[in-house]
């Protein structure tokens, strides 16, 4: 998707049947959204470039092998798209099922809890159970999962009152203005791209493979403090789960009401939340 406004020759498509022209260089996903179609997504945002890695937005395009990110392929004239077919719906569904497999599920206590996208893609593939075995940071504290109670026992830590597995990373509250948790992080990298993208600090990495893959601020002590984060919170504002989540939501939680100002000092354009 990317913020940068496509502005080159006019190309005609079908997605779903229906025809629809952009420009030049759009992606599948964006040309989706022109007609009003949400393909699901969790790696890609409106203001970062595209990444392409959390495969949930795989469609179908006729006359080529695969299933391509909607997110990272670009249109072309006379381009016939299905972003509903039983085969990407199916594999969306099992990419759902793996990150809710390595993800808590204490939503009901959870401070992003109806503001998560994790939650709203895990609806919006219609995933109702997972199958696979819980990674390291899939803990279950009101047993509302599929890990049976002996299990979340087995996993919880002696006498430090947290319900995760034993290597349980804990919760990075070293900035005053916000906290990483990296149990709820799904390394879909949204955070570091804004660093990046938007602030131009390079602040965050990724760091490890597989289930030890998470978002780190490496720094000696490896927390945000000691890094060279500027406390801008673009990285709070592109987290699509509560893994970087503003302190005053994690306390006092989500406010029914509030006002999103932004800031016109310089271009970052810092928002700032009255409640
Ligand atoms: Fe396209 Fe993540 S949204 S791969």
């Amino acid at each position: 998707m990317g913020t940068h406004a496509k502005t080159g020759a006019p190309v005609t498509l079908t997605i779903d049947g229906f025809s629809v022209t952009v420009p030049e260089g759009t992606s599948v996903m964006r040309a989706a959204a022109e007609l009003g179609m949400q393909i699901p997504k969790l790696c890609a945002s409106d203001n970062l470039e595209a990444w392409g890695s959390c495969r949930l937005c795989v469609v179908e395009i006729e006359g080529r092998r695969g299933t391509p990110a909607s997110c990272t392929t670009p249109v072309a004239e006379g381009m016939a798209v299905r972003t509903q077919s039983s085969k990407v719906k199916k594999i969306r569904k099992g990419v759902m099922e793996l990150y809710i497999s390595d993800h808590p599920l204490d939503c009901l206590t959870c401070s992003a809890n109806g503001d998560c996208e994790l939650q709203d893609m895990a609806g919006a593939v219609g995933l109702r159970d997972q199958r696979f075995e819980a990674g390291r940071n899939h803990y279950d504290p009101l047993g509302i999962g599929t890990l049976a109670a002996g299990d979340i026992r087995a996993r919880a830590r002696p006498g430090t009152g947290d319900l995760g597995n034993p290597e349980y990373i804990p919760k990075d509250q070293s900035n005053p203005y916000f906290t990483y948790d990296p149990s709820k992080c799904i390394v879909c990298s949204r955070c570091v791209r804004a660093c990046e993208e938007v602030q131009g600090t390079f602040a965050l990495t990724i760091e490890g493979r597989g289930f030890e893959s998470r978002v780190s601020a490496g720094a000696a002590g490896d927390d945000f403090m000691a890094s060279d984060c500027v406390s801008c919170g673009a990285c709070v504002q592109a987290c699509p789960t509560a893994s970087l989540q503003e302190k005053s939501i994690v306390e006092l939680g989500t406010p029914e009401r509030s006002v999103i100002t932004t800031c016109a000092y310089c271009g970052v354009g810092c928002s700032f939340k009255a409640e």
